[in-house]
Formats: C-alpha cells, sequence, structure tokens
C-alpha cells in the first residue's frame, strides 16, 4: 500500500494487522504529513516501510512484484496548501497514480484507488440530494481537481487496459493520528496550547464526518469484496456544520462555547459535502460502527491531550502557515 504512515493510511495498516492474517508493505515519501511514529509498535514479522516517492517507477516496479494487491493512499491532502502551492498535487496526486497503474497494469495486480468526496464539487445546504457513484464530477480546489484527474486516469486504465481495479470516494474523516492542519485536530491543539479555534467565514459550511477506522473497514470489504471496475462512496451520516464542531469541541474540552475566533475564509470554500452511501451497504453489506459522533470526538479529544509528543513538534510550523493569510 501507499501512503501508510499518513493519518488514514496508518489507520488502515493497524486495522489489516488486526482483523486479517495479510502482511502490508508500505511505500511512503514521509513527507510533512507522514510521520513513523503512526506506524510504532507494529508486528514487524506482518510489517514493513520502505520510504521512497510514488512517482519513481524504478522503485515502484521494484515493489510491485512483490505484492498481491495495491491500496493506494498517497496524495498531498489539504486544500489549504493546494491554494499556496499546486505543484507537488500534480507531481503526486497525478504523476504518482500513473505511474502506480502503470506498474499495476504491467505486473497484472490488483488495484484500489482512494479518493474523495470533493471530486464532485458541493452542494447547496438546502439540496435534498446527497453525492451518489452517479454524481458528475466538479471538483473546485487544485486538491480535489488532481484528486478528480488521478479517478479519471484509474477509471480510464480499467477501459483501455483492463486494470483491475476499484474506487473509493469517502467524506470528511476524523480520529487519532491527523495532522494537525487539518479542521478538527487543529482546533483542540489550539486549546490545548491556550489558543482559541479558528473557524473560517461564519462556519456554516458542512462536512460529512466519518470515523477513520469506519473508511478502513469499508475499503477492506472494497477490496476483498468489490467489483472490478466500480466505484463505491463511503460515508457514515456525519453531517455537521463547522461552528457546531468547533462549539463541541470547546464544551467538550470544559470551555465556553463561543469562545472562538472567526479568520479569514478559504478562496473558493466548498459549502457542502454529503454521502449517500446505499450502494457499498446494500451491494456489499458495509455498515460503520462510529455512529455517535460526540463520543468519537471526545476519544479523539483524549488522544490528541494524552498525545502531545506526537503533535508539538510540527504545531508552531503549521500556526506560522495559516498566521502568513490571516487564518
Ligand atoms: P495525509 O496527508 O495524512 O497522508 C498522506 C501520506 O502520503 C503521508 O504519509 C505522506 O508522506 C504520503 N505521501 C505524500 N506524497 C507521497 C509521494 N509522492 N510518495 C509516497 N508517499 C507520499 O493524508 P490522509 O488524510 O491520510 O489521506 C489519505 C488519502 O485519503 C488521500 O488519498 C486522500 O485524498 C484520501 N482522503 C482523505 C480524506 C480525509 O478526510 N482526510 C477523506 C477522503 C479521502
Ligand atoms: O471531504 C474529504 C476531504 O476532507 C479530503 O479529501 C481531504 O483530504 C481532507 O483534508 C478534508 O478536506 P476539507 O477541506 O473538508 O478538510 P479541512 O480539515 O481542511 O477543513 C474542514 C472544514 O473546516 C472546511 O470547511 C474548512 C474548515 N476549517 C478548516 C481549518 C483548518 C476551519 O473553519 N478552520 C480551520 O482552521
Amino acid at each position: 500500500m501507499t501512503g501508510g504512515a499518513g493519518f488514514i493510511g496508518s489507520n488502515f495498516v493497524r486495522y489489516v494487522l488486526e482483523n486479517t492474517d495479510y502482511s502490508v508493505t508500505v511505500l511512503d515519501k514521509l513527507t510533512y504529513a507522514g510521520n513513523k511514529e503512526s506506524l510504532a509498535g507494529l508486528d514487524e514479522s506482518r510489517f514493513s516501510l520502505v520510504e521512497g516517492d510514488i512517482a519513481d517507477a524504478e522503485l515502484v516496479n521494484e515493489l510491485v512484484p512483490r505484492v498481491d494487491a495495491i491500496v493506494h493512499y498517497a496524495a498531498e491532502s489539504h486544500n489549504d496548501n493546494s491554494l499556496s502551492d499546486p505543484r507537488p498535487f500534480l507531481d503526486t496526486n497525478i504523476i504518482g497514480t500513473y505511474t502506480l497503474i502503470e506498474a499495476a497494469r504491467r505486473h497484472e495486480k490488483r488495484f484500489h484507488h482512494i479518493s474523495t468526496d470533493e471530486v464532485y464539487g458541493d452542494l447547496e445546504l438546502d439540496d435534498p440530494n446527497r453525492f451518489t457513484e452517479a454524481t458528475p464530477y466538479n471538483p473546485s480546489s487544485p486538491y480535489s481537481s488532481t484528486k478528480a484527474g488521478s479517478d479519471l486516469l484509474v477509471r480510464a486504465w480499467v477501459r483501455s487496459f483492463g486494470l483491475q481495479a476499484t474506487i473509493s470516494n469517502c467524506s470528511n474523516n476524523y480520529g487519532p493520528y491527523q495532522h494537525i492542519e487539518k479542521f478538527i485536530p487543529r482546533q483542540i491543539t489550539e486549546v490545548l496550547e491556550g489558543r482559541k479555534p479558528k473557524l473560517y467565514g461564519a462556519g456554516l459550511n458542512v462536512r460529512d464526518w466519518i470515523h477513520a477506522d469506519d473508511h478502513s473497514s469499508a475499503v477492506l470489504t472494497i477490496l476483498e469484496k468489490g467489483e472490478i471496475g466500480e466505484t463505491y462512496l463511503i460515508g457514515a451520516d456525519g453531517e455537521k456544520n463547522n461552528l457546531e464542531v468547533v462549539e463541541l469541541i470547546l464544551e467538550t474540552m470544559g470551555k465556553d462555547k463561543t469562545d472562538f475566533d472567526h479568520v479569514n475564509d478559504r478562496p473558493g470554500h466548498d459549502l457542502r459535502y454529503a454521502i449517500d452511501s446505499t450502494k457499498l451497504r446494500t451491494e456489499l453489506g458495509w455498515q460503520p460502527k462510529f455512529q455517535d459522533f460526540e463520543a468519537g470526538l471526545k476519544a479523539t479529544i483524549d488522544w490528541y491531550t494524552a498525545n502531545r509528543d506526537w503533535w508539538s513538534s510540527a504545531k508552531a510550523e503549521t500556526e506560522a502557515k495559516y498566521a502568513e493569510k490571516g487564518q
């Protein structure tokens, strides 16, 4: 698999080692978002980490013949970074994915591509429809457009070359080991540092939250039972606006729920994402386990409180980048 030192990838590694007898080889470049500590203490007889770039065709072609399947998580993943410096998003999300599917094709390996609901653009707050597998692509940001491009490459390789691939598009994940540039861990760690949460604009943008463990169980289900060539949307009916989430974080951490700052909005900020995961549930029998967002958020807050060593060295640099943009 790729990107196993990141937030969701490391969750998948732990999930697979705990719930199957598969062995896992991770290919990860260990960018600012990759952290070896997220993989500390795993059973080394079933797990190995190769440090390298998914766009390095020589390395990829050396590794691919040794595995049965490739699960592709590696990406530049943060919208705000893609607005400041889009180039790494093209290199990793487009060229990196191209390099992997070429190797999967050459060596005839099963491929699963991890993608995002952001490829579908955004919804109005009162739109009764949610995203489905049939929703047209309409990405907004450099990040989401490169993810959309990578999805389209995978689809074309299935049709033109018979690549044995599936794709999943998931909504916003939360849980432990998420980089503190992202919304929920940024706010938790701001409070832990004695500062205020930072809400973009009015905070009315809606995200459809799913626990990372549920994303992992869905991906394993698709890998084992998904139909080749198909796309599956992954979501757990977790729509909340950002204001509600900030208020919940503050209250759970014993603060006044109004004790946050409004900061500059994100340019092109998508208003609402919402996933209809009926296909995955009915065709493959998947169900999420984390239905209680408040309990999952409380456990996430407890994790960041207990694991300052994991995040504290990245805090000053992350906040300095936001401060430059008045965020
Ligand atoms: P992340 O930023 O936490 O981790 C990305 C990982 O990829 C890091 O370990 C990084 O070192 C690695 N990486 C980056 N460029 C690489 C390269 N060129 N070669 C090898 N490794 C490289 O990301 P995440 O939030 O865990 O997201 C993982 C995947 O899930 C991405 O494909 C993302 O688009 C998708 N996704 C994320 C979410 C979410 O809410 N975070 C939701 C849906 C889909
Ligand atoms: O929908 C899936 C996507 O979710 C993934 O594809 C991306 O990789 C992942 O980063 C995430 O994208 P978002 O842009 O939705 O996530 P982010 O955590 O950056 O922001 C969530 C919401 O919170 C968004 O509306 C912007 C807002 N926000 C974010 C930050 C960092 C704030 O209000 N304040 C903040 O400080």
